[in-house]
């Protein structure tokens, strides 16, 4: 039996519940002070007062103590949106951006998604796994313990496969929950250039059965995107996938309005993410749907774009979780507490509610807010304890990490 008991803490703050927390309900956060928690196995078994926690441990021995004086706990980091495993960067496209070429334009001449495609054809899964890895470890540094991740840069069969099969050798290796998305449709390849329903038809045939098979990904997900993939394409992919017993995704409304909010809700995708551009008509459906609206702070910093409308979402009763986006075109970061300061900063979201976006509601967001995302018995022991007293310098100490301890699954990784 592993028995892992974190006492003395200044405080403990998260969120409470097995479901994400909708629109005003995400401010509600319980704070226990002089606070302890204790876990078996894995899984937390108390959570409360310290001397109280301590009273119910009298005659369990074994046990591995932790004394966190001075120090705040928060449930450990979910990131339900990235492309974290890809070959080569794209520094060059990053300054070209800067100095004002559009995202798609780079796209449209064949960089953009196509050159990190061309350069993930390339690389051996051991060198994918090698990166990937690296990658993995430093994201855990943030205090992200579960990680959503794409597939996307191989827009073949054999290299879509790569990606994936990558995925679920770090998934036994790492001490992270990877959650994995099959993103085939992240581009029209070279191969199939302006015959997008074509790839689409090829991706149903020929690669999905293969990802069912293998077991290859919990959801698919797709680009709907002016100049990428229609809503008519992308409802055909993700009907296909639903039918092949997949969960849903979509990238939408990223840059043009095309109504992937709608059709996320339409569909029962559990997350639609990005929504810088979503119309008013679409938080309405949003905010009365279980689907997930995954905000990508970063993405829009990046891109020097509007940030999507957080407040107005909360306040008209969305589910909002935070992901970080992190790929090597339109956000080369997974810095969590830059994420989370513009999210309060710039998007208005109280620091409470982007605590939730970035614990139960992200869980829920890769449908997991029944086993991880909040400190409660019961729940996966993920835990981050900040350096500071009080989580409210998760953003107040702008930018800076303050996690100094991970523990994952009730081991202390640091
Ligand atoms: O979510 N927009 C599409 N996909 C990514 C960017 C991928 C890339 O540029 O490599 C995104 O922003
Ligand atoms: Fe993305």
């Amino acid at each position: 039996m592993n028995r892992l008991l974190v006492k003395n803490l200044a405080e403990i703050v998260t969120p409470l519940g097995k479901t994400a927390l909708r629109g005003k309900a995400m401010q509600d956060v319980k704070v226990y002070k002089n606070a302890a928690v204790y876990c078996e196995n894995g899984i937390i078994k108390l959570v409360g007062i310290d001397e109280q926690v301590l009273s119910k441990l009298d005659g369990i021995t074994d046990i591995q103590v932790l004394d966190a004086q001075g120090k705040c706990a928060v449930p450990g980091f979910i990131d339900p949106h990235t492309h974290f495993l890809f070959g080569g960067t794209r520094a060059d496209e990053f300054i070209s951006r800067l100095e004002g070429i559009p995202y798609m334009e780079l796209l449209k001449r064949g960089g953009g998604i196509v050159s990190t495609m061309r350069q993930t054809r390339l690389m051996t899964e051991t060198e994918l796994y090698n990166t990937g890895k690296k990658t993995l470890e430093n994201m855990l540094r943030q205090g992200f313990t579960t990680i959503e991740g794409k597939s996307g840069y191989g827009l073949d069969r054999n290299t879509e496969l790569k990606m994936l099969r990558t995925m679920k050798k770090l998934r036994k290796d790492m001490p992270v929950t990877l959650k994995t998305t099959f993103l085939g449709a992240h581009a029209v390849p070279p191969e199939f250039a302006d015959r997008s329903t074509d790839y689409i038809d090829f991706i149903i045939e020929q690669v999905l059965p293969i990802i069912k098979e293998e077991n290859l990904a919990e959801f698919c997900d797709v680009f709907c995107e002016k100049n990428v993939f229609t809503i008519d394409e992308a409802k055909k992919l993700l009907l296909a996938a639903k039918k092949a017993g997949m969960k849903l995704k979509i990238h939408a409304d990223e840059i043009v309005s095309t109504g992937g909010g709608s059709l996320a809700v339409e569909i029962g995708a559990i997350s639609a993410d990005h929504l810088l551009s979503v119309t008013d008509a679409d938080i309405e459906k949003l905010a009365v749907s279980d689907t997930t609206a995954v905000l990508l702070p970063m993405t829009a910093f990046c891109m020097r774009k509007e940030f999507a409308p957080a407040r107005k979402m909360i306040d008209k009763g969305c589910i909002v979780a935070l992901a970080s986006d992190f790929n090597p075109g339109s956000c080369y970061s997974y810095a969590a507490p830059f994420m989370l300061a513009l999210a309060v900063i710039s998007m208005h979201m109280t620091i409470n509610e982007a605590l939730t976006a970035i614990t139960l509601n992200a869980a829920a967001a890769v449908d997991a807010a029944d086993v991880i995302g909040s400190i409660e018995s019961g729940k996966k022991a993920d835990i981050l304890l900040l350096s500071k007293p009080d989580y409210r310098f998760l953003v107040y100490l702008t930018g800076i990490n303050i996690v100094e301890h991970v523990i994952k699954d009730g081991k202390i990784i640091f």
